[in-house]
């Protein structure tokens, strides 16, 4: 068994008393694995990854990353909103280095680190756009590229992907498994899409009921190559994902 890089334990919140959204979740990923989380709407899984985040304490239980206790955000935890949280006054350039300037970065390695992202995801020439005059796609790559930037041990997306068409989506999984593979990042996406989850999961963790909690893990061992979206074993798995959602 690999070193686990993710940890929740006994993870529970409440928006207030009677309110319990999430109850005694436990799980963990293993360094440079990918967890894919699908579950019914207003299940609670904006809320868990904003705790895995480290952006909204749980009520009890904790979150831990390589052995120790998050308790606020960190740098080595990059994040993906569900609305992508641009900023809509800043240009590409300027989203793409807020949280280098944040940092403190020096000036030269932000320039050659936002380059370098700018360039691997296809959005050169869009430096000085701004977010309200791109496409669906490619604000969706800036997104990715803002934290890719920061160079994170662990990427957390929500939803990354709901927005595009077929083929634009299945680029930018590719995109991120390649991103992956290169960096050995530790992702935990959440999304609607079960071909989406079985695509880009080594295992498929399927949440349900209220309180919310985990109703079942798929492992999917064959996840990992770009022609994975043909294999028999993509299907087999997509299938029982969908026995687990459907039986929720
Ligand atoms: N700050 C808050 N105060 C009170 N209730 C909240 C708060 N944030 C979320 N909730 C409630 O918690 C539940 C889970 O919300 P959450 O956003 O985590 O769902 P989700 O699974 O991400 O849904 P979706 O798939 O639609 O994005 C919802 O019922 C929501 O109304
Ligand atoms: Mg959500």
């Amino acid at each position: 068994m690999g070193e686990r890089m993710l940890t929740a334990e006994g993870l529970t919140k409440e928006f207030a008393p009677e309110i319990r959204v999430i109850e005694d979740m436990s799980f963990s990923v293993e360094r440079g694995r990918s967890l894919t989380i699908i579950g019914p709407s207003g299940c609670g899984k904006s809320t868990l990854l904003y705790m895995l985040a480290g952006l909204s304490r749980p009520t009890a239980g904790k979150v831990l990353i390589e052995g120790r206790e998050v308790k606020g955000p960190s740098r080595e935890v990059g994040m993906i909103l569900q609305d992508f949280g641009l900023l809509p006054w800043k240009t590409v350039w300027g989203n793409i280095c807020l949280g280098m300037r944040i940092r403190n970065v020096p000036k030269d390695e932000q320039d050659r680190r936002a380059r370098d992202i700018i360039r691997y995801l296809g959005l050169e020439g869009h430096e000085d756009d701004y977010p309200s005059r791109m496409s669906g796609g490619e604000r969706q790559r800036l997104a990715i590229g803002r934290a890719l930037v920061m160079d994170p041990s662990v990427l957390l997306m929500d939803e990354p992907f709901s927005s595009l068409d077929t083929l634009t989506r299945e680029r930018l999984q590719n995109t991120l498994l390649e991103v992956r593979e290169q960096k050995g990042l530790t992702m935990v996406t959440v999304t609607h899409s079960i071909e989406e989850a079985v695509f880009l999961g080594d295992e498929i963790m399927v949440l349900g009921g209220r309180p919310c909690g985990i109703r079942a893990i798929v492992p999917n061992p064959g996840a990992g190559g770009m022609g994975y979206r043909s294999d028999e074993r993509f299907f087999a798995v997509c299938r029982e994902v969908r026995r687990a959602v459907e039986g929720l």
